[in-house]
C-alpha cells in the first residue's frame, strides 16, 4: 500500500502523458482521487482538456512526449499548481505487425514515443525533483507503462515489445540510480487492456489474436496497481503476475515455448470471432 503522498498541507501535482484515454485517463483519475493537483497531457489537446475537466484533474494540456524540451517546459508548468510530486510516462503507440511488415515510420515512432520519450520525461521529472529537493522537498514517484510483452518473445509485436524491454530495463537502472535522491521509479507490465490501442489493432493479424486469447485486464486495475506503489520501493510489477511467470520462462526457452502460439493464436481467433475478447 501507498503512502500517503500529497494532502491538503503539503499539496503536490501530478502530470500523466498520453492520458486523454485509455490507462492513462486512468491513471489521472486514480491521482485526483488521491488528492494529487494532476496535470492531463496528450499530443491530442482538445481531448486532455474534455478529459481534464470529466475528472476534476487541474488542466488539460498540450504535450509531445517526444520533444524533449517541452517534457521540461511541462515539468516546471506543473510546479506553478504544487511542488511536483509525481510524474507518469504512459503515453505509447500499439502499431503491430511484423518487424519486416511494419514501415520504416512506423518503427521510428515505436521507439520515439514507446522508449526515447520516456527517457525525456524521465529526466525532466528527476531534474525537477532535484531542483525540489534543494529547497527542502524532497522525493518524488515516476511510473512507467511498460507492458507483458516486455518479459519474452510475442510474435507480431517484435518491436512494440522491445521497447517495452527497454523501458522496463530502464526503470530497473533509474530505481538505483536515483535512490538516493529519494525519487522512486515503478514500472508497470500489464497483458492486454481493453483500451483503443489493442481495438485499432489488425483483428485478423498475429499479436490482435495472442494478445485476445487471454483476458483483458480494465485500466483501472492497471491505474490502481501503479500508484500503490508510489512511495514505496517497489520497482516493478506484472498484471496478472502468473501470466509474467509464464512469459519469463518462454523468454528462457523461446524454442520450446513458441511451440505453443499456434494454438494460443487459434484461442484468440475463435474468442474474436466470438466477439468475446473485449
Ligand atoms: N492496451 C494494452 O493492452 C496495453 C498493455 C500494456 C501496456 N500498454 C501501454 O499503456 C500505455 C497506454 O496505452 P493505452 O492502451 O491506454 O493506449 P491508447 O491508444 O488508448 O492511449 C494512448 C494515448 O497516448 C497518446 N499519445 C500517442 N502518442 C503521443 C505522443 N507522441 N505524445 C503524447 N501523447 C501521445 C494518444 O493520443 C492516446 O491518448 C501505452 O504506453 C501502452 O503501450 C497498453
Amino acid at each position: 500500500m501507498s503512502k500517503t503522498l500529497t494532502s491538503p498541507k503539503n499539496p503536490r501535482s501530478a502530470v500523466v502523458t498520453g492520458a486523454a484515454r485509455g490507462i492513462g485517463r486512468a491513471i489521472a483519475t486514480e491521482l485526483v482521487g488521491r488528492g494529487f493537483q494532476v496535470i492531463v497531457t496528450d499530443v491530442d489537446a482538445a481531448a486532455a482538456e474534455i478529459t481534464a475537466e470529466e475528472i476534476g484533474a487541474a488542466a488539460g494540456l498540450a504535450l509531445d512526449v517526444t520533444d524533449e524540451d517541452a517534457n521540461h517546459q511541462m515539468a516546471a508548468r506543473a510546479c506553478t499548481y504544487a511542488p511536483l510530486g509525481a510524474w507518469v510516462c504512459n503515453a505509447g503507440v500499439g502499431f503491430d505487425g511484423t518487424m519486416t511488415d511494419l514501415s520504416s515510420v512506423q518503427i521510428r515512432r515505436l521507439i520515439d514515443v514507446n522508449f526515447t520519450a520516456v527517457v525525456w520525461g524521465s529526466r525532466a521529472a528527476a531534474g525537477v525533483f532535484r531542483a525540489q529537493a534543494a529547497q527542502g522537498v524532497k522525493g518524488g514517484d515516476i511510473g512507467i507503462i511498460s507492458s507483458l510483452s516486455a518479459h519474452g518473445p510475442v510474435p507480431g509485436l517484435s518491436v512494440y515489445a522491445a521497447t517495452k524491454a527497454a523501458v522496463l530495463s530502464l526503470a530497473t537502472s533509474l530505481s538505483a540510480e536515483l535512490k538516493k535522491d529519494k525519487i522512486h521509479v515503478h514500472a508497470i507490465c500489464p497483458d492486454g487492456v481493453n483500451t483503443q490501442m489493442v481495438a485499432d489493432m489488425n483483428q485478423g493479424g498475429e499479436a490482435r489474436a495472442l494478445i485476445a486469447a487471454g483476458k483483458f485486464l480494465q485500466p483501472q486495475e492497471v491505474a490502481t496497481a501503479l500508484v500503490e506503489m508510489f512511495g514505496t520501493r517497489r520497482v516493478y510489477r506484472t498484471l496478472p503476475a502468473w501470466r509474467g511467470a509464464m512469459m519469463r520462462i518462454s523468454s528462457l526457452a523461446p524454442g520450446p515455448m513458441m511451440r505453443a502460439v499456434p494454438l494460443i493464436r487459434r484461442m484468440g481467433e475463435r474468442k474474436l470471432k466470438k466477439g468475446l475478447a473485449s
